[in-house]
């Protein structure tokens, strides 16, 4: 990252074919993964981007929240450079990451913001009152988003992550189709849940015989295109998919809806690997809410690097620098 604004080089190394033939992440073999892969991508990104160590400011690190074995990895590498190459070391929070995504691609984005982080671990909505100032107002008690998108793609026997796929095949069904109950919250109203809407999918798998369609998906390569799906995917189920979407962004966008009246902001963030969604996206731009809302481009809305870099920069030019004794947070909270 150069000046904080522009990404000289942003290298991910997936690790979803690992995962993918268990129908989700293994924390063990995550970590296993990140410790084969750490080498290779810091040395390929700095080849890519044409600098040498000896050019370098800092270096920062995610040290949560997280799977523990996967942000040792990446704490102590970056421990390691920075005692082996003498730079300074920057932590950063991976939501606080996550957030400057936009803030990277979108500089005009005006605080006070209200900044909702939708991934597979978290759907967590934040007032942002100034930089580095976050209030978290709701979060989902069960479920997150991302992780209601791969169990219920699980359960109608799409490959994981499903949450891609099901936002392909959505707009092929009929998203009034099939009416999921809402979950009402007891306590703080503008909390998430997503759990019962996933039992709902179970319930409707068991009530609509669905084996052979199930297993004829699972046959499927795990790479296979739209088209592909549709051929093994009937009606009653995209409108089932369809529904399941709708849902799911009604649920986020009247959140947001409701929190704007409540809380004057002047722009509101979505962000994480759910951000990518293209219903979402197509729907938060119809929506009435009256201040801009921004999302990362889809490279920038998943887990990548440059986010970290990019809230990394703004800490550096503070002089908010850690310690070696740095350690990484399962449970960090933003
Ligand atoms: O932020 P991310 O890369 O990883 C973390 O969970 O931190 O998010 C991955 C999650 C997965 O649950 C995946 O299914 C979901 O984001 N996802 C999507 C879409 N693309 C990724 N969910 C719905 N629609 C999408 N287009
Ligand atoms: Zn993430």
């Amino acid at each position: 990252m150069e000046d904080g604004r522009r990404v000289l080089s942003s290298v991910v190394a997936s690790q979803i074919q690992t995962h993918q033939k268990y129908g989700g992440v293994v924390p063990e073999l995550a970590s296993r993964e990140h410790l084969r892969a750490i080498t290779p991508v810091v040395e390929e990104a700095l080849a890519q981007s044409g600098t040498e160590w000896k050019e370098l400011d800092a270096v920062a690190c995610t040290y949560g929240p997280g799977l523990l074995g996967s942000l040792l990895v990446g704490v102590t590498y970056a421990k390691a450079i920075s005692y082996a190459h003498k730079l300074p070391l920057i932590a950063v929070n991976h939501l606080e990451g996550h957030i400057h995504a936009v803030v990277l691609e979108h500089p005009q984005t005006a605080l006070p913001a209200l900044a909702l982080i939708v991934s597979g671990g978290h759907t967590h909505l934040y007032h942002v009152r100034a930089d580095f100032e976050y209030e978290l107002i709701s979060r989902t008690r069960d479920d997150a988003a991302g992780e209601a998108y791969d169990k219920v793609a699980k359960l109608l026997g799409f490959p994981y992550p499903g949450g891609p796929i099901l936002d392909k095949l959505a707009p092929y069904g009929n998203p009034k189709a099939v009416r999921f109950t809402r979950a009402q919250m007891k306590g703080n109203a503008l909390d998430f849940s997503f759990s019962g809407l996933k039992t709902a999918v179970l319930r409707w798998t068991e009530a609509n015989a669905i084996a052979d369609e199930v297993a004829a998906r699972k046959r499927v390569a795990a790479s296979a295109s739209a088209d592909e799906w549709l051929a093994v995917t009937p009606k009653a189920t995209l409108d089932l998919i369809a529904s399941f979407q709708q849902t799911v962004i009604d649920e986020l966008l009247s959140r947001i809806a409701k929190l704007t009246e409540a809380h004057p902001v002047e722009s509101v963030i979505i962000t994480g690997g759910v951000a990518c969604n293209a219903g979402l996206r197509l729907a938060a731009a119809a929506s009435k809410i009256g201040v801009p809302i921004y999302f990362p481009t889809p490279g920038l809305s998943t887990d990548n690097a440059a986010m970290i870099g990019a809230a990394a920069s703004r800490k550096l030019r503070k002089h908010d620098l850690a310690g070696l004794d740095l350690r990484a947070k399962a449970s960090l909270a933003l």
